[in-house]
């Protein structure tokens, strides 16, 4: 096959006053992926959502092999040949994996299915194809976040498409997931399909992509081989920013005084599942100590269990008082704030609805400082301060589930994955940030990451849990050579 699959010019989208998407274009062969780059909010999903009819853009022509589908409906768009990966997953979780993949097989006639044998013999074949055979029976809520992803791109590529669209397929996969996804994604290019891939892992995109397209607040930036988009002087200021720096650590004793929190022996069970396994570790008041696990380790059961989320066996005790028995409630306002790894945001509240929620139980003079600090901390949450939270894009959410915990001006902020989806020039602001709250506040922070080049450089202490249990504990200055092999 020659010639061009997907041929995208002159697209443009307007969201009231704010056009999310100018004038951009592009072509993809078969065969060929291009990685489509930009910090976060610069229009990539909302590009990938015009080319499925997801939202009709205001100007533009998508063509697929030839014809313009621009303004059609998505499931017209489908079967003209695309597929699309959504960022977030939304399974139907009272389908099992193969069952899920088999509607999606079928967005046109739902009444065929069951006559169909071929299409149970196809959808099993696919999700052998992407890794999901020992699965096929299990309901999504049961499975691990890589799977749940794998179980996406299955649906994606569920009807053949021609095109295929994958939005951030790499964000909270762990580096050999990473690769196990990339092969899968090289697989499409092998089949001959044009592939657009959006997302943040820099090294992760770089690796597979043929070209790179760069966009910054809506608009072209360049476009190339990824070495010479990389090195492009504007893509490295808006978008790659610097390198994450050590930052000088305010001069406590670390190993005075009685821990601010404490965990002693914490074990959960999910039914028959040992999530936590007889935890300890503690936190001392100001101190900065990072949680590095991979997925499924148990780091966000950890937070939950402090939180009062989940029930527990050992004991947690903040400032020398058992928590058992408060509300999770009780325990925020007693200072302990967790910003959560699925966000938790009131989605058709505004930015700033959220943030005042997160700031009501301050004085009104202290939250407008809160407030305003915040906003110098994260310009963009300014400038989308009236739209709703629902809208913004996946980055924006990162921030503004961040913003909001910090509202609460906590004595602990626990952030659990607070990189996930957010651009390299974000990730550095936000390391700055934390940097400067710690000189400036006496906040004391529990960081849980699997991104260790994030959580080490600001962790006086650091503990690895894997598989339930912490398995080491130690300065971070010693993690590479004692712990790192799986992480770094
Ligand atoms: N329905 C909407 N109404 C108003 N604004 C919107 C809407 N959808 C998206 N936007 C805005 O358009 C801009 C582009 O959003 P988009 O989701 O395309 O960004 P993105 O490049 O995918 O970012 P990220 O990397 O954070 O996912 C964002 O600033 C977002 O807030
Ligand atoms: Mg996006």
């Amino acid at each position: 096959m020659s010639g061009v699959l997907l041929d995208v010019a002159g697209l443009h989208k307007r969201f009231g006053g704010l056009v999310a998407v100018k004038d951009i274009g592009f072509t993809i062969a078969p065969g060929e992926i291009l990685g489509l780059i930009g910090p976060n909010g610069s229009g990539k999903s909302t590009v990938m959502k015009l080319i499925m009819g997801i939202e009709k853009p205001n100007a533009g022509v998508v063509r697929i092999a030839g014809q313009d589908v621009a303004g059609w409906p998505t499931h017209r768009i489908a079967r003209a040949g695309v597929g699309i990966v959504f960022q977030h997953s939304r399974p139907l979780h009272r389908q099992t994996v193969l069952e899920n993949i088999k509607l999606a097989m079928l967005p046109d006639s739902l009444l065929r299915l069951a006559a169909a044998p071929h299409v149970a013999e196809r959808a099993r074949e696919i999700a052998e194809l992407v890794g999901l055979g020992q699965v096929l029976h299990r309901h999504p809520p049961t499975l691990p976040f890589a799977d749940l992803r794998r179980m996406e791109l299955a649906k994606a590529i569920a009807r053949d498409p021609k095109v295929v669209l994958i939005d951030e397929p790499f964000a909270g996969l762990t580096a050999a997931e990473v690769q196990a996804f990339s092969a899968l994604i090289a697989g499409f290019r092998a089949q001959g399909r044009a592939v657009l891939l959006v997302d943040h892992n820099v090294k992760g995109v770089v690796a597979l992509v043929d070209r790179v397209l760069a966009m910054y607040l809506g608009e072209y930036v360049a476009e190339g081989s990824a070495a010479d988009v990389m090195a492009n002087e504007t893509v490295r200021r808006v978008y790659l920013g610097g390198k994450i720096e050590t930052h000088a650590r305010p001069d406590l004793d670390r190993h005075a005084g009685a821990p601010l929190l404490d965990v002693r022996g914490v074990s959960v069970l999910y039914g028959k599942a040992q999530a936590l396994q007889d935890v300890s570790l503690h936190v001392r008041e100001q101190e900065f100590v990072s949680v590095v696990g991979l997925n499924g380790a148990g780091k966000t059961t950890l937070f939950n269990a402090i939180c009062g989320l989940v029930p527990y066996g050992g004991e947690v005790a903040w400032d020398g008082a058992a928590l058992r028995g408060q509300s999770t409630a009780m325990i925020a306002r007693g200072g302990i704030v967790q910003c959560p790894e699925t966000r938790e945001l009131f989605g058709d509240m505004s930015v700033r609805e959220n943030l005042e929620l997160g700031g009501q139980r301050l004085a009104p003079s202290e939250r407008r400082d809160q407030l305003d600090w915040l906003f110098a901390l994260f310009p963009i949450l300014l400038q989308r301060e009236r739209q709703a939270a629902r809208t913004l894009s996946g980055g924006e959410q990162q921030m503004l589930a961040i913003a909001r915990a910090l509202m609460m001006k906590p004595r602990l902020l626990i952030l659990d994955e607070p990189t996930l989806g957010l651009a390299p020039v974000i990730l550095e602001q936000l390391s700055k940030a934390l940097a400067e709250l710690r000189r400036t506040t006496k906040i004391t922070v529990l960081l849980g990451e699997q991104n260790v080049t994030f959580a080490l450089p600001h962790a006086d202490r650091v503990y690895v849990l894997e598989h339930a249990r912490i398995i080491w504990e130690g300065d971070p200055a010693r993690f590479a050579e004692e712990a790192g092999a799986g992480y770094l």
